[in-house]
């Protein structure tokens, strides 16, 4: 179910994302179709356009999983560009310093919610 409340578009019930899971939303993002990357890292929810800083490429185009094999860095399937999941900056040589865009959600009691403008269901 997905439910607008205010600025805010509902995703999920909290306990539908467990720690170092994703989903995968389709979404509009500043008018474009593209997905959105929502995971859970260490107990917070964080999200990020699902696009690698490398190339135009999903985070997720060759293998179903987001993290390394650690489960502490989020890993482009294609050509390996590692991320620290709290601030998308690659910590890669390739790319490095470079920021997957970063998408607001929050957490309530009632769940997982978009809040960033740009982001249509
Ligand atoms: S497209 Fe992601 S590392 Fe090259």
């Amino acid at each position: 179910m997905i439910a607008a409340k205010d600025r805010r578009i509902w995703i999920s019930a909290s306990d539908k994302l467990l720690d170092g899971h994703y989903m995968r939303i389709d979404v509009t993002y500043a008018g474009y179709p593209t997905s959105v990357l929502l995971f859970r890292y260490k107990g917070q929810c964080l999200a990020y356009k699902n696009q690698c800083v490398h190339m135009p490429r999903e985070l997720d185009c060759e293998r179903d999983m987001i993290f390394d094999e650690t489960g502490q860095y989020l890993r482009c399937s294609m050509h390996g560009i590692v991320y620290e999941p709290r601030t998308g900056e690659s910590v890669s040589t390739m790319c490095n310093g470079e920021r997957l865009t970063s998408v607001r959600v929050i957490e309530d009691e009632e769940g997982i919610w978009f809040n960033d403008k740009r982001v249509k269901i």
